[in-house]
């Protein structure tokens, strides 16, 4: 085999997720790289606040300044109309309800800059285990009481419950 196979077989036995995207290109792959990396970050941001990692204020600072200057209109721009013939799994109401998307990448932007500006705060609060079970709504308030609502672990709710909720009007089960 030339060792380009074997790089290219390597990855895709480590990479399960990447298969999917063997064949997307162009602003689709773009997006789904940029969304995976959304995923790392608020992994690790979940697991520092869980004590699975230990907490760094300055990587969670980081990864906030991240989330934020990839979200609000950068990412809207990565949705060009009609971009999602196979394999992307974004719906057509995209298009159809612009202003509901752009409210998500934006409620994402703000919330991903309070993070980074909340990072230093005092760690109150819980959070689902998973950063995919984080929804809108009344368990979000209990992710610290009052006490809570300034520090990062309120922030880092907001942040997956605005990824979440995208997903559940934007992106097709799969
Ligand atoms: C404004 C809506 C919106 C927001 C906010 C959003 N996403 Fe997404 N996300 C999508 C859409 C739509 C897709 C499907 C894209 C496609 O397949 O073309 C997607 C796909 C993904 C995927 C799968 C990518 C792949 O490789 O197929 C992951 C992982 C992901 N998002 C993580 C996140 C995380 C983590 C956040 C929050 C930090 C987030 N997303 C915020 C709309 C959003």
């Amino acid at each position: 085999m030339k060792p380009w196979v074997h790089v290219a077989l390597f990855a895709a036995l480590t990479a399960p997720l990447a298969i999917a995207h063997e064949s997307a290109t162009g602003v689709v792959k773009d997006r789904m790289e940029q969304m995976e990396r959304f995923e790392e970050l608020i992994e690790r941001v979940f697991a520092m606040i869980h004590g699975e990692l230990t907490y760094d204020a300055a990587a969670v600072r980081r990864a906030g300044e991240e989330i934020r200057a990839g979200s609000g209109r950068h990412m809207t721009a990565l949705f060009p109309e009609g971009s999602n013939a196979p394999p992307s799994e974004a719906t057509d109401t995209i298009w159809q309800e612009p202003a509901s998307f752009q409210h998500y990448a934006d409620m994402l932007e703000q919330w991903s800059g309070e993070l980074a500006a909340r990072a230093d705060g005092r760690l109150r609060g819980t959070l689902p285990q998973k950063w995919e079970d984080a929804e809108m709504g009344p368990a979000m308030m209990q992710g610290g009481g009052m006490m809570g609502r300034s520090g990062p672990v309120f922030a880092a709710w907001h942040v997956a419950a605005a990824c979440n909720a995208c997903h559940a009007e934007f992106r097709k089960e799969e």
